[in-house]
């Protein structure tokens, strides 16, 4: 069975894209993904009721990306693959990047190919620029690999080590944006106004150093200031909705340490950082529909 975890950037998004650093989180929620040998090369997706065939000039980015796929390996059997998706699209948590990750993994599983999550984190950035562009390469190395990392462009990943779990409320504003539309304004907005928004990328870059200290310290208390000064940062980039903003504020007048908007924005999902476990089931019952905890391990 191949497994692509979804992720949580918990600071550094956009200005990963462009250089600096990031923080992100593997959850246990995800894609999983089986291949048989077949008569004809077809991918499933489940719940979606979608069936695509690989076609590398197709409209749907789904055919392309799963022909890139398919043309890593030049000698096997038809394939059919069924995944299913238990993350939303379009919703900051890398549904994307982990479908790619779980194909990958599933087409290996079935061919006998071997290889290290890192190694097919690589493969997987392929199918992410299909979706993306101009894809920093997070999404899906978080989906492969997991755990609680920094990550910066072209750098190795580095695990983050802490002996205190980060008890993670992850809500969901029900409204879906594109990553590519999203990571192109900031571009726009860097190209028209290159002071204002690199000042805006230094200041996340050094609220990530801060969080850095904090995660591997067990400072909750600090990390949840920092989670809530991207936030304000990102809203600066427009990055924010009024929604996502406004489920922000709830979390923390409920008791989280922290919240912010996480992924590309215009829409997708915010998290809020509990101090406890049954904080965070508290939390996840006021963030409404869609909420769920995810607790995590560095
Ligand atoms: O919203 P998502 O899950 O696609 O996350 C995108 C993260 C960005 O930093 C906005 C883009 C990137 O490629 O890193």
């Amino acid at each position: 069975m191949g497994f692509g975890r979804g992720k949580v950037i918990l600071l550094g998004e956009h200005a990963v894209v462009h250089g600096c650093a990031a923080i992100a989180v593997g959850i246990e929620r995800g894609v999983t993904a089986q291949a048989t040998a077949a008569e004809h090369d077809l991918l499933r997706l489940s719940p979606w009721g979608l069936s695509v065939r690989p076609d590398p000039k197709g409209d749907d980015p789904l055919e392309r990306a799963f022909a890139v796929a398919l043309a890593m390996y030049p000698s096997r059997p038809s394939l059919e693959i069924s995944a299913t998706v238990d993350l939303p699209a379009g919703a900051g948590l890398g549904c994307s990047a982990a479908i790619g990750v779980a194909v990958l993994d599933a087409i290996d599983g079935a061919l006998g190919v071997e290889r290290s999550r890192t190694d097919l984190a690589t493969a997987a950035l392929a199918w992410e620029r299909i979706f993306h562009g101009n894809p920093s390469g997070i999404d899906n190395t978080m989906s492969a690999v997991g755990g609680v990392a920094l990550y910066r462009k072209g750098d190795a990943l580095r695990p983050l080590r802490s002996n205190k779990p980060l008890h993670l409320v992850i809500g969901y504003s029900g409204e879906s944006s594109s990553t590519k539309d999203m990571v192109a304004s900031v571009g726009r907005q860097l190209d028209n106004d290159p002071e204002r928004v690199n000042k805006a990328f230094e200041g996340i870059e050094m609220l990530v150093r801060n969080a850095e200290l904090a995660i591997e310290a067990g400072n909750h208390v600090a990390l949840g200031q920092l989670f809530d000064l991207n936030h304000t940062i990102l809203d600066s980039l427009m990055l924010c909705t009024t929604k996502l903003d406004e489920m922000c504020q709830t979390a923390r007048t409920a008791g989280a340490l922290g919240a912010k908007m996480t992924g590309a924005g215009g829409g997708g999902c915010m998290f809020a950082l509990a101090p406890k476990h049954d904080e965070a089931l508290r939390l996840r019952d006021v963030l409404g529909e869609g909420a769920f905890v995810a607790e995590v391990n560095a």
